[in-house]
């Protein structure tokens, strides 16, 4: 029990996304300051962030350039509305986006999160179709242990059991799964991508005979799938859906909410891995998660489309209150600045093999079945604990929190996900830390 959290702060009244809130409020962990690689703790301790807050702050915590432009957009122009209206920054924020976006992708939409991010891209592509009398295509095809945020189409596209339970009454129509690619009898222990599993794209030819092409608008994926334990592409799995869609019209989303912005060493994953997508969300590390933002990158085929063939006036009836928020797009282009200005994704690169022996080292130590590493990503998963499934992994994430490392859980898996600065020492203590705490839970 954090004796101080609960003294000082009433935990009642706020309802907490994504947890367990009884055990939360029982025992908080509460986070009260950031900079660079560390959080404070509200009882004082120093944290290093394994994981970039949530795979979003790509940059570190609270850079200065990044802090200075959020605080002056506030003081000189708090909102302005881009619905027929616009601001200077919204525009110049699209344009250094599309100086990094892959392929002819450089129309950005944008909007306040990963989740509408997703929902937008979908939105765009059945606009797509029927911008070209096509309008009976409206299925999509996604994955198995897809995470595409929250709203009803991501919900629907996404392939969480869990996070569709609740709801399942209501998820759109027509979607249906790929197998994901994670096999860890074929795999195991695989340093970047999988030689085995490129075949698992061929499942996309057998949905597209039994749904037939012309129902079908798009195929969306995770280009590596982050929020259930970094699953990575096998080796020419992306290129062979790619080849699938072309052949038969169908669009391909790739949803880059974690890969973008540098967590590969690649402006983007498409580029990392020479897939280019038709269109591509992004959020997180687009701005440091210095304010919300998401926005979807679209083609000129796709952008052309859908502004050439409307009637005279509004082209895409779509958009949010805070799409281009001033204060959001202020934070984009700083960020945008720093990235460039310090290389930090040659960076990534540069510590993607340092990070890949320090994740690789704790083969052999105690509960672990997998390890599994691309870019400054990565993921330990353990064996679980008969009948209780997860909780050998919150236990370590818990011990981890307490001995000053930030790590993610997903199921059984730690997942790990830096800041783009991490420094080949924090990666030994990151990765030391954990090695430690698996040997002593149990
Ligand atoms: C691939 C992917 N898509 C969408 C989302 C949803 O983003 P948000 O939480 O900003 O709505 C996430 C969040 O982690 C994600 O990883």
């Amino acid at each position: 029990m954090n004796d101080r959290a609960t003294r000082t702060h009433d935990l009642s009244a706020f309802w907490m996304p994504f947890t367990a809130n009884r055990q939360f409020k029982s025992a908080p962990r509460l986070l009260s300051k950031a900079k660079g690689m560390y959080y404070t703790s509200d009882d004082g301790r120093r944290i290093l962030d394994g994981t970039a807050g949530m795979w979003c702050v790509n940059a570190g915590h609270c850079r200065d350039e990044i802090v200075a432009a959020v605080q002056a957009q506030a003081a000189e122009m708090d909102f302005a509305p881009t619905f027929q209206m616009g601001h200077p920054k919204a525009f110049e924020a699209a344009t250094k986006i599309a100086k990094h976006t892959p392929g002819d992708l450089k129309h950005i939409f944008f909007v306040n999160s990963g989740s509408e991010a997703v929902d937008t891209a979908l939105k765009i592509a059945l606009a797509y179709h029927r911008a070209r009398g096509e309008g009976q295509r409206t299925r999509f095809i996604s994955r198995e242990r897809a995470y595409h945020g929250v709203g009803f189409g991501g919900t629907s596209v996404g392939g969480i059991p869990a996070n569709r339970k609740a709801y399942s009454g209501a998820m759109l129509p027509a979607v249906d799964h790929l197998p994901h690619t994670l096999n860890i009898k074929e795999a195991a222990f695989s340093k970047g991508q999988p030689a085995w599993g490129a075949h698992l794209a061929d499942e996309l030819e057998r949905l597209v005979t039994l749904h037939d092409a012309s129902t079908i608008a798009a195929v969306i994926v995770e280009p590596v799938a982050g929020s259930t334990g970094v699953l990575i592409p096998p080796q020419g799995y992306l290129q062979r859906l790619r080849e699938i869609c072309d052949k038969h019209g169908i669009l391909l989303i790739l949803d880059e909410v974690i890969t973008g912005w540098g967590r590969l060493g690649a402006p983007f994953a498409a580029q990392f891995f020479n897939v280019t997508p038709d269109l591509l969300t992004m959020a997180k590390g687009t701005n440091n998660a210095a304010a919300p933002l998401g926005a979807v990158a679209a083609s000129k085929r796709i952008h052309d489309a859908i502004i050439n063939s409307a009637p005279a006036g509004v082209e895409l009836f779509h958009g949010h209150t805070y799409s281009g928020h001033p204060i959001a797009m202020a934070a984009t282009c700083a960020t945008i600045d720093l990235y460039e200005r310090e290389q930090l994704f040659e960076r990534a690169a540069k510590m993607a093999p340092v990070f890949e022996e320090a994740i690789h080292a704790l083969r052999g130590t105690r509960h672990v079945i997998d390890i599994r590493n691309i870019g400054l990503m990565g993921a330990v998963e353990l064996a679980s604990r008969d009948g209780a499934p997860g909780t050998r992994a919150y236990d370590t994430f818990v011990r981890c929190f307490q001995k000053g490392v930030l790590v993610r859980v997903a199921g059984d898996i730690l997942a790990f996900s830096p800041p783009l600065i991490i420094e080949a020492e924090q990666i030994a203590e990151l990765f030391k830390t954990v090695g430690e705490v698996l040997k002593e839970v149990d």
